[in-house]
């Protein structure tokens, strides 16, 4: 996927969001805890060395201590502070899409404490490429990073606006940084070197086939990633799910199920990528959302939507199945996560 570089910087910054980041820097160097735009999604942001602002953001989560937080860095002559023994192909990962959207997994050096990582020996590290996040990271300096995980309650949507973090979270952190609505809209690709060949443990904003021209090779997919060709909700952990129940159907399937569900007098929300008219479903109960049939726009809109689709309150969301293509994994990954609450009901 095509990303936009941003030259790190204060003086990118118009005054008013420069004097919100001086304020978010002096809150995370007291220890506090301030949710910050990137391209991908909104993070939750906390100085990676101090232990007790880390557990505050798990906390506020409420998410399992054993499952690691990004660390986000300023400038790639950071990363060997923050990881040791390197792989080649990962520095030429870095170097092509830092700033952006791909979070590459590394043994950590002696600076990333065990709360940071769970315990484990590796940790995860990216650069985002946002302005204010880099300001952000330009402002705490070489020594400090921010540890932070998406800016919601575990197993909910990733928010994609300042306004979903306030909705979400608002009360429970020390400030809300707004970057405005996030460009790639999905999180960031996870890469991790097991024997030096890299596997993808998230599909996300860089896409399969950018990773593998950047490397020359093929990217493998690791064992517990989301195969787009298999369409049933399995036994998949719930992530990523909306409040509403949400199941994926190929198109011709969609129109079945929605009369059944309405005509037990059940709101549905139908929502599709192809352009194929389904006005003749339209009824009281039944209503549709026309997505882009390009991954990128249909990823910057889909939590946004999902959001909104549950504000609303319908019963169901019916969601047409994606092209069975590399560059939909990561929809295909996230649909199929959030479609998992179904699975026993339905
Ligand atoms: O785009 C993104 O990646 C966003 C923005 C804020 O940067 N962050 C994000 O973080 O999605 P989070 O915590 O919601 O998801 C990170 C995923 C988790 O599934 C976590 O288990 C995995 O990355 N992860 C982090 N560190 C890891 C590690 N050391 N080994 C394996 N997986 C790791
Ligand atoms: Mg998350």
């Amino acid at each position: 996927m095509e990303q936009t570089q941003y030259a790190p910087g204060k003086s990118d910054l118009p005054p008013q969001q420069q004097e919100q980041v001086t304020a978010a820097t002096r809150i995370l160097c007291a220890g506090g805890v301030v949710a910050f735009p990137t391209e991908t999604v909104y993070g939750l942001g906390a100085d990676v060395t101090n232990h007790d602002a880390i557990n505050r953001v798990y906390k506020i989560k409420q998410r399992p201590i054993d499952h690691p937080l990004i660390v986000h860095i300023g400038a790639i002559s950071h990363l060997d502070y923050w990881a040791q023994a390197i792989p080649a192909s990962a520095w030429k990962l870095a170097s092509h899409f830092w700033p952006g959207p791909l979070t590459l997994i590394l043994q950590r050096s002696r600076h990333i404490p065990d709360s940071v990582t769970g315990g484990q020996s590796a940790v995860g590290i990216r650069i985002p490429a946002h302005p204010i996040a880099l300001a952000l990271l330009d402002a705490l300096g070489p020594e400090k990073a921010l540890a932070a995980p998406s800016a919601n309650r575990f197993g909910r949507i990733s928010p994609t606006t300042a306004a979903h973090v306030q909705q979400e979270l608002g009360a429970n952190v020390d400030m809300v940084l707004d970057g405005g609505a996030c460009t790639v809209g999905l999180e960031s690709t996870i890469i991790s070197f097991h024997d030096e060949s890299p596997r993808i443990l998230r599909p996300g904003g860089i896409a399969l086939s950018a990773l593998e021209a950047v490397l020359n090779g093929p990217v493998m997919l690791a064992h517990n990633t989301i195969n787009p060709t298999i369409r049933t909700s399995g036994s998949l952990p719930a992530h990523y799910a909306p409040v509403t129940p949400l199941s994926v159907y190929p198109l011709e399937q969609i129109g079945q199920h929605a009369l059944a569900l309405a005509a037990q007098n059940f709101r549905i929300l139908i929502m599709t990528w192809s352009n194929i008219d389904t006005s003749q479903l339209s009824g009281q109960s039944i209503e549709q959302c026309a997505m882009p049939a390009d991954p990128i726009a249909y990823g910057q809109q889909l939590y946004a939507k999902l959001r909104q689709f549950d504000q609303a309150a319908f019963d169901y969301l019916l969601v047409e199945a994606p092209p069975d293509h590399p560059d939909w994994l990561a929809i295909a990954d996230r649909l199929q996560r959030a479609s998992h609450r179904l699975s026993n009901n339905h």
